[in-house]
Parts: structure tokens; sequence; C-alpha cells
């Protein structure tokens, strides 16, 4: 049966970046939500226009067309084994439907590894990030500097800073974790599968703690 992993935690604890780190450790294919929406904005799709208008204001884009794009991305081959889903699911409703899809395509969700940070670090951490426009590398010019400013270590482009880094947008997306996001801390630890791990320690710390919690 495939096993899936959902990182939780609110927004510039480290979902990204750990999720990068664990799929190329692991095998395990990576499935963000947020770079999905930001594929279909490059690409000027409808489904990239619609999520725009919520993104851009730190809202969460519709659950009917999320858990609709999350669907499609799962039945793509290389989730057979597994995936790590980071930033989906983000509301009780997203995480039943997961629980649906998952049956469906013979997997379930095994763990979900709850990264905890303090609201302060999480500003500043996403007032410093530097994303890589060609595929989604995560940077940051104070704890995660590339070599060269400006551009990705991985594949050479463009680092961007994301529309929605600004200190209001983040503190309005904050809100929305708290809101939206944050019941779904007691929906998996009811299901024994919430396993929590600080996110406050260096990028190197938290991914050993992650394995050695995973058993990975
Ligand atoms: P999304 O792209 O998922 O953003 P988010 O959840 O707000 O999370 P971030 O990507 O900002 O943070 P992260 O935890 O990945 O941190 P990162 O690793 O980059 O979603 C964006 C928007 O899309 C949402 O607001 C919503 O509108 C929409 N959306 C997405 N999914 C949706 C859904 N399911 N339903 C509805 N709407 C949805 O790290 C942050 C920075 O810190 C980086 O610079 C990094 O280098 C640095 N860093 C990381 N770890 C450490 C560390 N341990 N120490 C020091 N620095 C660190
Ligand atoms: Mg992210």
């Amino acid at each position: 049966m495939a096993k899936f992993l959902v990182l939780l935690g609110p927004p510039g604890v480290g979902k990204g970046t750990q999720a990068k780190i664990l799929s190329d450790r692991t095998g395990l294919a990576h499935i963000s939500s947020g770079d999905l929406f930001r594929e279909n904005l490059k690409n000027q799709t409808e489904l990239g226009k619609l999520a725009q208008t919520y993104m851009g204001r730190g809202e969460l884009v519709p659950d009917d067309v999320t858990i609709a794009m999350i669907r499609e991305r799962l039945a793509q081959p290389d989730c057979s084994a597994g995936a790590i889903l980071d930033g989906f699911p983000r509301t009780p409703s997203q995480a039943d439907a997961l629980a649906v899809m998952l049956d469906e395509f013979n997997g379930h969700v095994d763990a979900v590894p709850f990264i905890i940070g303090a609201e302060d670090v999480l500003v500043e951490r996403l007032s410093d990030r530097w994303t890589c426009r060609a595929n989604g590398h995560i940077f940051n010019q104070k704890s995660n500097p590339p070599d060269k400013a400006g551009v990705c270590d991985v594949d050479g482009s463009e680092l961007y800073q994301r529309d929605d880094d600004k200190a209001e947008t983040v503190k309005r997306r904050i809100q929305v974790y708290l809101e939206q996001t944050s019941p779904l801390i007691s929906y998996y630890r009811d299901q024994g599968k919430l396993i929590e791990v600080d996110g406050m320690q260096t990028i190197e710390q938290v991914t050993q703690m992650l394995l050695s919690a995973l058993k990975m």
C-alpha cells in the first residue's frame, strides 16, 4: 500500500525545504499545492488566474478546485509508491477528501509531521526567502543563502521574492492558518498520526529529527 506523508505547519516553518530534502533522500514524490498553483499562474491557466485572486490576499483557494488539482496530481505514475504532501490538506474537508482519494489510489496517510515555529521567526524567514523561478528551490538570505546572489544553486534560474511574502500578507496567512488549518492538528492527533517536530532548529537538525521520528 502506498504511503503518504502530510507535512503540517504554519507558513514559513520549513515545509517546502524539508519536503524537498525528504523527497531527494527517499525517492518519494513531493507534492506542493502552492507550487502547483504558482505553476498554473506562470502558465496563465484559468486555475492559475483564479488561485492568484486568493493567494495575493493570503486567503485559501476554494476547496473544490484545490481538491480537483491534487486528485489529478495523485493520479500520476510517480505517486504510485506514495508522496510527501506539502501544503495540502489545509482544511478538515480537504483532509476528508484526501482520505477518500487515497483509498481509491490504494494508499493511506502514514504519518503527519507537524513542524512547529514561533510567529516572529516565521515572518522574518519569509521576508528573507528567495525562491527559484524555474523549479521552486528555496533559499534564505540569512539561513540558507545561494552561492551567487539572485541565482539558484541547483538549476541556475533566477531567484525572486514571492508576492505573498510581504509582512502584511504573511500576517494574514498566519491568521488563516490558525483559523482554518490548525484544526488538522487534533484531526490527525486523534488518528494517532501526528509527530511534533521543533522547526526552530537549523535546517539540518530539523531533517535529522524528521528522519528519526519517521524511521526513514
Ligand atoms: P504555500 O506555497 O503552501 O505557502 P505556505 O504554506 O504559506 O508555506 P510557505 O511556502 O510560505 O512556507 P514553508 O513552510 O514551505 O517554508 P519554506 O520551506 O519555504 O501556499 C501559498 C498559497 O497558496 C496559500 O496562501 C493559499 O492561498 C494557496 N494554497 C496552497 N495550498 C492550498 C490549499 N491546500 N488549500 C487552499 N489554498 C492553498 O521556508 C521558509 C524560509 O525559511 C525559506 O527562506 C527557507 O530557506 C528558510 N528556512 C526553512 N527552514 C529553516 C530553518 N530550520 N532554519 C532557518 N531557516 C529556515
Ligand atoms: Mg512552501
